[in-house]
This record gives structure tokens, C-alpha cells and sequence, in this order.
């Protein structure tokens, strides 16, 4: 399980994230909901590594993650799906598979099968460059690449963000079967409610850098929970 406390985070003297608490089951989705720019992006940075923490603890599993470089959290199984995908655009499909074989041992340093099954669509693209994929399919990639890195996390940002529906229905069955068939813990970052309600088995929603609602995904129905979410 990952365990966010009371965790803080400054860029120069603003503060994105105000003594954030969260945690992220194992075999559960977790999701966290929130409008532009209250904070969503950093707390997966500070999980992920990408920004330190100015104050509190992240722990997964037993190990403190607190000032542990992002490639040791890799290996530690955090894999992370940046908001935007930032997939390699000069480099072939199967060579951005390939850049997740960096934290894996030499053994397991193969594409699993299961990306595939999961984005046919990757299978018949392998020698295109990532650049020339659509938005859907560089998510796709993105996620597959981090399913090569064998995360015990998933980490996702905005997967959904400017993505046509076909292929939102994808990616939501992919992370329902990584739950499924993995039990890894799932952590994801939206702002589209309907695909949170469908996936989640626990909600949190952030507002100007604070958890201010969570609950089991239903409650996102709630006048309560609403308020944060409408513009
Ligand atoms: N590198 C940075 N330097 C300075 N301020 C930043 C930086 N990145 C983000 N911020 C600010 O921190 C706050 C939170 O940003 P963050 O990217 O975490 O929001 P978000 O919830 O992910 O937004 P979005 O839904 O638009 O992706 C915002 O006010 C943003 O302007
Ligand atoms: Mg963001």
C-alpha cells in the first residue's frame, strides 16, 4: 500500500500541496478528482519523485519514499504515467517499450505479452515512430511502456485527457484488468467523473492543494462532493 501523509510541496514560495494525506490499496483503484491547477500533477510528482517534498512522508510497502531518487522509486515498482504521455516521438514504438527495460532485472527485460492483448493497436505499430502515433494511441504506448517497467503501483495523470471515447474504453478496461489480474495498487489523477465513477474503488478530490472530500466512489454523487468538481 502507498501511504501519503501530510505531505507538502512548494514550487519557490508557492504552495501546490497543503499536508496531503491519501492512501492507495493494493488490487484497488484509487482516484483522485479535481478542477485546473489545484494540485493533482504535483502529488503524483511527489510520489513519483519528479519534485521533493517539503514536509511529510510517503511510504509504499514498508519503504519510505521520502528523497529517494525517481529511477530508485521505479525500481522500488512505481510506474508512472505522465499527464501529456511524453512518449520518445524519434524513437520507434518497440524502442519506447524498450526504455522501461532500464529499472527491471535482466531476466524480466522482455515486453510482456499482455500489452498486446490489451493495445492490439501496438502489436501492428512497432517500428512507427512514436511521434507519428495519434493521442490515443501515444497513451496507449505510455501505458505499456510503464507495464514494462513490472510496477507493484501504477501511477496514471489525466490518462483520459483529450483522448477520443473508443479508446477511453480501452484504457479503462486495461486498468481494470491491471487491478484484476495483478492486484497492483492504482493511483489515478482525472477530471472526468464519469470514467472515475465507473473505475474507482476509492475517491479523493482535491481543491487549491488539499484533500477537502473522499469516500467510496457513490459519494461522488453527493451535493458535497459536487461542489468541488463544477466550475
Ligand atoms: N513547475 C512549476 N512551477 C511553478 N508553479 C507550478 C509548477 N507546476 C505547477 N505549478 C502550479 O502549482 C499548482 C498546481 O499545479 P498542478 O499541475 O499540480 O495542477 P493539476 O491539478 O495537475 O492541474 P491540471 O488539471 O491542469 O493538470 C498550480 O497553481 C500551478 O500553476
Ligand atoms: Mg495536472
Amino acid at each position: 500500500m502507498l501511504t501519503v501523509e501530510n505531505v507538502n510541496l512548494h514550487y519557490g514560495a508557492a504552495q501546490a500541496l497543503r499536508g496531503v494525506s491519501l492512501k492507495a490499496e493494493m488490487g484497488k483503484i484509487t482516484c483522485v478528482l479535481g478542477r485546473n491547477g489545484v494540485g493533482k500533477s504535483s502529488l503524483l510528482r511527489a510520489v513519483t519523485g519528479q519534485h521533493a517534498i517539503s514536509g511529510g512522508s510517503i511510504d509504499f510497502n514498508g519503504t519510505t519514499l521520502n528523497g529517494m531518487a525517481p529511477f530508485n522509486r521505479a525500481r522500488q515498482g512505481v510506474g508512472y504515467v505522465a499527464q501529456g504521455r511524453e512518449i520518445f516521438p524519434l524513437l520507434t514504438v518497440k524502442e519506447n517499450l524498450e526504455t522501461g527495460y532500464a529499472p527491471v532485472a535482466r531476466k524480466d527485460r522482455f515486453i510482456p505479452d499482455e500489452i498486446f492483448s490489451l493495445f492490439p493497436v501496438l502489436g501492428t505499430m512497432l517500428s512507427r515512430r512514436g511521434g507519428d502515433l495519434s493521442g490515443g494511441q501515444q497513451q496507449q504506448l505510455a501505458i505499456g511502456r510503464a507495464m514494462v517497467t513490472r510496477p507493484k503501483i501504477l501511477v496514471l495523470d489525466e490518462p483520459t485527457e483529450g483522448i477520443q471515447p473508443s479508446i477511453i474504453k480501452d484504457i479503462g478496461r486495461a486498468i481494470r484488468y491491471l487491478r484484476d489480474s495483478t492486484g497492483m495498487a492504482i493511483l489515478l489523477v482525472e477530471q472526468y467523473l464519469d470514467f472515475c465513477r465507473e473505475l474507482a474503488d476509492y475517491v479523493y478530490i482535491m481543491d487549491r492543494g488539499e484533500i477537502v472530500h473522499q469516500g467510496m466512489a457513490e459519494t461522488l454523487d453527493t451535493p458535497a462532493a459536487r461542489r468541488h468538481l463544477t466550475v
